[in-house]
């Protein structure tokens, strides 16, 4: 992948230390069929920038909901949620999401699916202006030549990447990431997770990526945010102190099976008080 400049996303952005994202005593509740689910329990929880934090925890303990609430695509029933210092009412444009799925729009080019933001957000001309930016986004993610490919003549891997490239076409400063790389095969995704990984600490960007997988969440965090179902709570906070620039192989050294082995402790206990590498 070549290197692209950027610019700063938030110009004239003034110096005030204080976390990128901020979340207190958050709370959301679901009530479907007279029932009410409590999705998320007093959450907290705060993320500097360029921080690469990880929700970790098992299926249905809250994580897709909390990365709904920081980008704005649900309301919490409760608490604080602030991005860059403002509270979150709408989406904020900051922000740049991803799924595991990569719907992409069948009826469009790799090119086009990845300038959409752009045409939803400034229309025909800018989505057409965009069009350098995009292919150096195509050359970031190795899918050179592929821009004008239908999004069902490439691989899972290739659409997941330009899933990447759509995510990053507005140069948002906060990536949130939910299970990204969740439906493709373990090779693949090991290798895609090392190359976000390298990408969001050359673009210097801030990131919130969702996992079940413990090995993963090691791999990629500066710091493990471990939750607990029922309700969705943070069960605690693994700080993981490996170097960046992070391969696969690191993952048999005695730190990495350290940090795996406190994570899981962490999510067994489901109460553990904040632990720190
Ligand atoms: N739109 C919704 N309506 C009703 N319940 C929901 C809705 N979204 C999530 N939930 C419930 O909230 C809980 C947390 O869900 P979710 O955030 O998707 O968990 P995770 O991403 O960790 O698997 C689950 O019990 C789920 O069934
Ligand atoms: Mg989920």
């Amino acid at each position: 992948m070549s290197v692209v400049a950027y610019p700063d996303p938030q110009p004239g952005r003034d110096a005030a230390p204080g976390p990128l994202i901020r979340i207190e005593g958050v709370n959301r509740t679901f009530t479907r069929d007279g029932k009410t689910v409590t999705a998320l329990s007093d959450v907290s929880i705060t993320v500097a920038p360029g921080e690469f934090v990880v929700l970790l925890g098992p299926s249905g303990c809250g994580k897709s909901t909390l990365l709904n609430i920081i980008a704005g695509l649900l309301p919490a029933t409760s608490g604080l949620v602030e991005v860059g210092g403002q509270p979150v009412t709408g989406i904020p444009q900051q922000i740049g999401m991803m799924f595991q799925k990569a719907t992409l729009l069948p009826w469009r080019t790799i090119r086009e699916n990845i300038a959409l933001p752009v045409q939803i957000a400034q229309g025909r001309k800018a989505a057409r202006a965009a069009q350098a930016r995009v292919d150096d986004l195509l050359d970031l993610v190795g899918l050179r030549g592929f821009g004008d490919q239908w999004p069902n003549e490439l691989s899972g891997g290739m659409q997941q990447r330009a899933a990447i490239c759509r995510m990053l076409v507005t140069n948002p400063e906060i990536l949130l990431l939910d299970e990204p790389f969740g439906a493709l095969d373990e090779f693949t995704r090991e290798h895609m997770n090392m190359q976000m990984l390298d990408l969001t600490h050359r673009l210097g960007r801030t990131a919130v990526l969702v996992t079940h997988s413990i090995a993963e969440a090691v791999f990629l965090a500066d710091r493990i945010v471990v939750m607990s179902a029922r309700p969705g709570r943070v069960a605690g906070v693994v700080d993981v102190k490996l170097p960046r620039g992070r391969t696969p192989a690191i993952t048999t050294s005695p730190e990495f099976q350290s940090y795996v082995e406190q994570a899981r402790q962490v999510l067994q206990d489901g109460h553990s008080a904040e632990m720190t590498g």
